[in-house]
């Protein structure tokens, strides 16, 4: 992972692994293993499965190739990038829409990053050993909403992200993300196993891939393209600003599909972990937030070696965490110092300030602040709902019309093919998509969710 300085010359990537290991440690996140299974369970399960999928292909892939081309482009960051493509333009408030987004999703990110430390903490002083499923929803309605102890492993959290980007990237998580990835991988493979073999499963992996498209709603589909913006780190500009650390001679398109085809593959696992275990323990998928962390101790438990197991897995959990939330953090920070050069550390700490602010008022929401609604909505489900399934599609949006339709032909062309040096075949779908399919599609669900049109 490349960090720029306030002068002399921008880095880059070096490897094509190391644009993957980055971009996928964006993607993979809390918002598979966490987000996608809770969605899901709200949401009916098969049939908004089917409808991500559609979503992740149709839209996800053009809008992410299409910030990879804003960003290696402009080689800057996410508010320069459209300065720079278009100087003059209003353009470039679509990045600082990008980075005012990413403090609110950081804000609730680090509320859930904060209890996969404190579950790390659990799992290491065995405190889930013989607890039945109503213990263990016990154990974590006692947990999340109470006052310090959340805030105290949010801020924990908060400094870990700030001290790495602070410390620059490359030589710490890049190095290590590429061993603990897919070590995760592994061991989700693992828990995979044992759940589809627990008493029972049946019934969750039916939930999970039998579509019941009687249970589709607007809001199903609303969410299903939050889902896919969310898990895929799009429509604010993370990709952009890795995309401007990315060389010449690497193959946009290929990083799109492979990053968006392993982020999908461990939302999916995930699910085929969570929802036999959820049914087997006689709990309810539609639960919300805490669903993953009343089921996944519950599985550790039924499995040989499964204290160890569950200390591995919350920890390469909280490092999945980490490197989504430093691509979070890294959009605003690229922004400060490029734009308004400002030193990294103090980009870093300012912006951590202001998370740590809003996060904290999150984080409070399950407890003392419940009662404080916005819109009818906690903290926490106002920040959530409110980035996911409006602000990233909006941005994702702007950006797609902007390559689309705002950057010429031959720009984006260069783009795709390197400069004329690979035939870049899928250039016409490419195109079509990101002017006419996506656009659309993410009007139409707009207006049908507010109920302006119906289907
Ligand atoms: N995609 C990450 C996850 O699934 C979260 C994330 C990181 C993100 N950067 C983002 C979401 C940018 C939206 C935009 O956990």
């Amino acid at each position: 992972m490349a960090k720029e300085k306030v002068t002399g010359k921008r880095e880059n990537f070096v490897s094509k692994f190391g644009i993957i290991a980055a971009a996928a440690g964006s993607a993979v996140g809390l918002g598979n293993i966490w987000r996608f299974p809770y969605v899901a369970g709200e949401n009916g399960g098969g049939a908004f499965l089917i409808i991500y999928v559609i979503f992740v292909t149709l839209i996800g892939v053009p809008a992410m190739l299409s910030e990879l081309i804003i960003g290696r482009r402009s080689k800057s960051n996410a508010v320069g990038s459209f300065r720079k493509l278009r100087p003059g333009s209003p353009w470039y408030l679509v990045g600082v829409m990008g980075v005012l987004t990413g403090f609110l999703i950081f804000a609730f990110y680090s509320t859930v990053a904060g209890w996969t430390l404190h579950y790390t903490y659990l799992a290491i002083i065995d405190a889930f050993h013989g607890l039945s499923g109503d213990q263990l929803a016990e154990t974590f309605e006692k947990f999340h909403t109470s006052a310090l102890l959340p805030v105290f492993w949010q801020i924990i959290f908060l400094i870990l992200t700030a001290a790495i980007v602070i410390a620059g990237i490359e030589k710490g998580i890049e190095r290590y993300t590429k061993i603990l990835m897919p070590i995760l991988f592994l061991i989700l493979l693992i828990l995979v196993i044992r759940a589809v073999t627990l008493p029972g499963a049946g019934k969750g992996l039916a939930f999970l891939f039998k579509p019941d498209f009687t249970k589709v709603t607007a809001k199903t589909i609303l969410e299903a393209m939050g889902q896919a913006f969310f898990s895929l780190s799009l429509g604010m500009g993370v990709l952009i600003t890795y995309g401007s650390y990315i060389q010449k001679r690497e193959n946009l398109t290929d990083v799109a599909g492979e990053v968006a085809f392993f982020d999908t593959l461990v939302a999916i696992l995930a699910g085929v972990a969570i929802f036999p275990a959820v049914f087997a323990f006689g709990l309810k998928p539609e639960v919300g937030p805490g669903l993953a962390f009343l089921t996944l101790p519950g599985i550790f438990q039924q499995m040989p070696g499964g204290y160890f197991f569950a200390i591995i897995f919350f920890l390469l959990l909280v490092v999945a965490a980490l490197t989504s939330s430093i691509s979070l953090l890294e959009v605003t920070v690229a922004f400060l110092t490029e734009e308004f050069h400002l030193s990294r550390k103090a980009a870093t700490i300012w912006s951590s300030l202001v998370v740590a602010i809003l996060g904290i008022a999150a984080t409070l929401s399950f407890g003392v602040l419940k009662d404080f609604k916005i819109w009818g909505s906690t903290i926490f489900d106002f920040l959530d709902n409110l980035t996911a399934n409006i602000l990233l599609p909006l941005g994702g949006l702007f950006i797609v019309i902007f390559v689309g339709w705002v950057m010429n032909t031959r720009e984006t062309k260069a783009e795709i093919t390197n400069e004329n040096a690979m035939k870049g075949r899928l250039y016409g779908v490419f195109l079509f998509l990101i002017r006419f399919v996506v656009p659309v599609a993410i009007a139409l669900v707009f207006l049908y969710s507010i109920g302006l049109i119906k289907l």
